[in-house]
């Protein structure tokens, strides 16, 4: 049911969480409400109300000189009307003078044109069933203690201060160590996730991903890979067939493009 007044925001909380992933699902994402209250743990953000019903979901995640936005989302029967621009200036105002990042769907691309945001390239959603092959160099396992060593490695490769988030994953999951890269594997949607990966060339970002898709093997595993950065073949060998993707965009550049090789999510790069 919809109305024809105009909804109002309202700073997003956790109770809303349950509304949310209804307009996640509605889109066709496949969060879990875990997957939400993780995003929603580093971020502020808010809702659009119809009454008490929420209707528009955005979150502003902020790591210190850049802040992702995501999680835009409109309901359906509300779309076309200004609401998804009326959601990002507020998300805008949250992210201040911090460079803006987020991962455009095809829906989403010509707002995020108009509000002065440009692509920098591509992001490749690359999922399947996983299958084992051995990594041609070693790969360790690490635990959420060796966070506070890894986290310099994230910054200089992302440009984000991300180290909270990292550890909330670690702890949950599982870190990976190869060279001086690593990568997190996670619960995330359908099964599980391997991001970010952060290594110091394509070589120790291979042995990563194959090392996660071997300790997957036989289930679902998803990868959101940064295109043209030489894992795509790879993914597809190890079962993760490309299904769709987004466009990297920025909004107020400050620091260099990032060159991790797979993102913790298009939520939070
Ligand atoms: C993207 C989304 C949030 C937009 O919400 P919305 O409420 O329909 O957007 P608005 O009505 O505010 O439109 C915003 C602007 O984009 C334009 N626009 C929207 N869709 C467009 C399209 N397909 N082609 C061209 N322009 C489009 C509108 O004309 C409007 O421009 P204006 O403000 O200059 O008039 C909504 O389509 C949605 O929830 N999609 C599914 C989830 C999704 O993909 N989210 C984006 C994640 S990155």
């Amino acid at each position: 049911m919809t109305t024809t007044t105009t909804p109002a925001l309202a700073a997003f909380t956790p109770a809303h969480l349950p509304q949310a992933l209804r307009l996640s699902r509605q889109a066709g994402w496949p969060h879990r409400q875990q997957d939400w209250a993780l995003t929603l743990s580093v971020s502020q953000g808010v809702v659009a109300l119809d009454g008490d019903r929420v209707v528009g979901t955005a979150l502003c995640s902020p790591f210190g000189p850049v802040a992702t936005l995501n999680m835009i989302i409109v309901d359906e029967a509300m779309r076309g009307r200004g609401l998804g621009r009326t959601l990002m200036d507020a998300i805008i105002a949250l992210a201040g003078d911090r460079e803006m990042r987020l991962v455009a769907t095809t829906d989403g691309l010509p707002l995020y044109e108009k509000l002065g945001f440009h692509a920098t390239g591509q992001i490749v959603q690359h999922q399947g069933i996983a299958t084992a092959a051995a990594p041609d160099l070693p790969v360790t396992t690490g635990t959420s203690a060796d966070i506070d060593r890894l986290a310099p490695t994230d910054r200089a490769a992302s440009g984000m201060d991300r180290a909270p988030l990292l550890r909330a994953i670690a702890a949950e999951g599982e870190v990976l160590i190869c060279n001086t890269g690593f990568a997190l594997l996670r619960d995330f949607g359908r099964g599980r996730v391997v991001g970010p990966i952060t290594a110091p060339d394509t070589a120790t970002a291979r042995a990563m991903l194959t090392d996660a898709a071997r300790r997957c093997e036989g289930t679902f595993l998803r990868a959101d890979l940064r295109a043209g950065q030489g894992l795509e073949p790879l993914a597809a060998r190890l079962g993760l067939a490309p299904v769709g993707g987004g466009t990297a965009m920025v909004r107020n550049p400050q620091t260099p493009d990032p060159t991790t090789f797979a993102l913790i999510s298009q939520a939070l790069g």
